[in-house]
C-alpha cells in the first residue's frame, strides 16, 4: 500500500504539536486527520477507519488511555502510538499494557517518530494479512455445504471442482452419513448444469412396480392404470443430473433398460413406439460392496463401468477425526440458530469424548448428537452429560458388545483387542507390548498374522 493512501489521525490538545506533526506526516506522504479534542477524536475513531493513531496522553476531556481503549473495541487491529509531554514511565508502561504499539517522549525527533510509525505500519498490514489469509484457508475447510479440511476432504474438494464442468457420470460410495448426496449437489450446483435440474431418485425407497415407470415415464393406456401420458424423471434431469441414490437396489432388468440409456442417449416411455434424446449426467451412490454383489450377480457389471467413470470414496468420520471440531462447530452454530440458543461450544471433557468415539452412523450421527446436546445443555456449553450414553462407554465396553453380537471367536476378539490397544498407544509397540503383558516378539509375530 503507498503511503498517500495509510490514513493517519493525530489528536493532541496543543494545537502546535497538533499543526506541525500533521503537516510533517503530509509531507511525508500521509493521508492525514486531526484534532485537538478528543471527544471528536472518539467520534472519527468510531465513523473512519484509521490504520493509526497518534494520541498525546493528558488531555482534556478524554485521556489519551481512554481513545486507546476506544480503538481497541471498534478497530482492535489499528495501532496505537502515545506521545507524553511528562515521560513518566508508569503511564507509558500502563499504555503498552493495554496495547498500546510504543510511545514517545517529548521531545522528540520526527526522524524517530517516523521510524516507530513505519514499523506500526507494518504489523498492522501483517496482522490483516494473517487474518485474510486464515479466512482464505477456513473458506478452503468448506465446500459449498461440505465442510473438511483433512486431506482426505481436500482431496474430494478438488476432484469436485475437477469434474462439475463435464458430464460424466460419478458414484459415489462410502458409509451411511458420510455425506455421498451431500458431493452429489456439491457437483451439481458448482457446474455448468447448475442452471438444469437436480432429480433425485432413491432406489431404495420406490416400490420395484413402480420405479420403472417413475423412471422412463409413459404413454396413455400403457398399462390399466396409465390414465394420461406421464413424463419420466429422466426426461425431467433433462441437461441437469439424475442423482440415482442407493443403486444397487434397482432391479435387474431396470438395470438393463438404464444401461441403453446411458449407451445410446435415448429414453423410450412404457407404452410408446419412440425414443427420445436427452442429455443427462448421473451421478449414483451405494453404500454397499458393489464389486460382491456383481459377484453374486445381483448387479450387472457393464452398468457398474458406466456408472462410475469418476468414482469417489466417502472416508468414515472415525478416519479424519481433525474434521470433528469444525463439523461439530458448525453444527453448534446452526442449531444455535434453529433452537435458539446460544451454546458457546464443548468442554474439554465432552470434546475428549467425541473425539474417542468411532461414529458408525458417520457426520448424520454426530450431527444428531450435537442437535440433542444443544437442546439439552443449560449451561451454555456442552458437557458430558448432554450428550449420548453410548459415548461415554469406555470402548472396551463397546467392544464387549459388538463381539457379543457379532459372535466374535475368541482369536478375533484377540486381534481387535490388540488393534484397539495399539491405537490406544499411537502405534508405540513397545507400550501396547507392555499393557498387553507380551514380550515384544510375541507381538510382532501376532500383527504380523494380523
Ligand atoms: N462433510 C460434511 N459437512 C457437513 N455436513 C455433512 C457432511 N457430511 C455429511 N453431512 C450431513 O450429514 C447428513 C448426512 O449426509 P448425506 O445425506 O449426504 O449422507 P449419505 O452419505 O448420503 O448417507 P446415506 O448413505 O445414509 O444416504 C446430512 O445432514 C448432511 O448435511
Ligand atoms: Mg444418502
Amino acid at each position: 500500500m503507498r503511503e498517500e493512501n495509510r490514513r493517519i489521525l493525530v489528536v493532541d490538545d496543543d494545537p502546535e504539536m497538533c499543526r506541525l506533526l500533521s503537516e510533517f506526516l503530509q509531507g511525508e506522504g500521509f493521508h492525514v486527520s486531526s484534532t485537538g479534542d478528543s471527544l471528536e477524536a472518539s467520534n472519527l475513531i468510531q465513523r473512519e477507519e484509521f490504520d493509526l493513531l497518534i494520541t498525546d496522553l493528558k488531555m482534556k476531556g478524554l485521556k489519551g488511555l481512554d481513545l486507546l481503549e476506544e480503538v481497541q473495541r471498534v478497530a482492535p487491529l489499528t495501532p496505537v502510538i502515545i506521545i507524553t509531554a511528562f515521560g513518566t514511565i508508569e503511564s507509558a508502561i500502563k499504555a503498552m499494557k493495554m496495547g498500546a504499539y510504543d510511545y514517545i517522549t517529548k521531545p522528540f525527533q520526527m526522524d524517530e517518530l517516523l521510524l516507530t510509525l513505519r514499523k506500526a505500519l507494518e504489523t498492522r498490514y501483517l496482522k490483516k494479512e494473517v487474518i485474510r489469509l486464515r479466512k482464505e484457508v477456513e473458506s478452503r475447510y468448506q465446500f459449498h455445504q461440505i465442510i473438511g479440511k483433512s486431506p482426505s476432504m481436500q482431496k474430494i474438494y478438488d476432484l469436485i471442482e475437477r469434474i462439475s464442468d463435464t458430464s460424466i457420470n460419478v458414484l459415489i460410495t462410502g458409509e451411511s452419513g458420510t455425506g455421498k448426496e451431500l458431493v452429489a449437489k456439491a457437483i451439481h450446483y458448482n457446474g455448468v448444469r447448475k442452471e438444469g435440474p437436480f432429480i433425485a431418485v432413491n432406489c431404495a425407497a420406490i416400490p420395484e412396480t413402480l420405479l420403472e415407470s417413475e423412471l422412463f415415464g409413459y404413454k396413455k393406456g400403457a398399462f390399466t392404470d396409465a390414465k394420461s401420458d406421464k413424463k419420466g424423471l429422466l426426461f425431467e434431469a433433462h441437461e441437469g443430473t439424475l442423482f440415482l441414490d442407493e443403486v444397487t437396489e434397482m432391479p435387474l432388468p431396470l438395470q438393463a433398460k438404464l444401461l441403453r440409456v446411458i449407451e445410446t442417449r435415448e429414453v423410450r416411455p412404457l407404452g410408446d413406439t419412440r425414443s427420445y434424446p436427452i442429455d443427462v449426467r448421473v451421478i449414483s451412490t451405494s453404500n454397499r460392496d458393489i464389486e460382491s454383489l456383481i459377484q453374486q450377480g445381483r448387479f450387472r457389471e457393464d452398468l457398474y463401468y458406466r456408472l462410475k467413470v469418476i468414482d469417489i470414496e466417502m472416508p468414515p468420520l472415525r478416519e479424519r477425526k481433525e474434521d470433528i471440531p469444525l463439523l461439530i462447530q458448525t453444527f453448534i452454530e446452526r442449531f444455535n440458530t434453529e433452537l435458539k440458543k446460544d451454546i458457546s461450544g464443548v468442554s474439554e471433557e465432552a470434546m475428549k469424548i467425541l473425539l474417542n468415539y468411532s461414529w458408525p452412523g458417520n457426520v448424520r450421527e454426530l450431527e444428531n448428537v450435537i442437535q440433542r446436546a444443544v437442546t439439552l445443555s443449560h449451561s451454555g456449553k456442552i458437557l458430558p452429560e448432554d450428550l449420548p450414553k453410548a459415548l461415554l462407554q469406555k470402548t472396551d465396553e463397546r467392544l464387549f458388545e459388538k463381539a457379543i453380537e457379532e459372535k466374535y471367536t475368541l482369536d478375533q476378539l484377540e486381534k481387535e483387542y490388540i488393534r484397539r490397544v495399539l491405537l490406544e498407544t499411537g502405534g508405540n509397540k513397545s507400550k501396547a507390548a507392555e499393557i498387553l503383558g507380551l514380550d515384544r516378539k510375541t507381538l510382532y509375530r501376532k500383527l504380523q498374522e494380523l
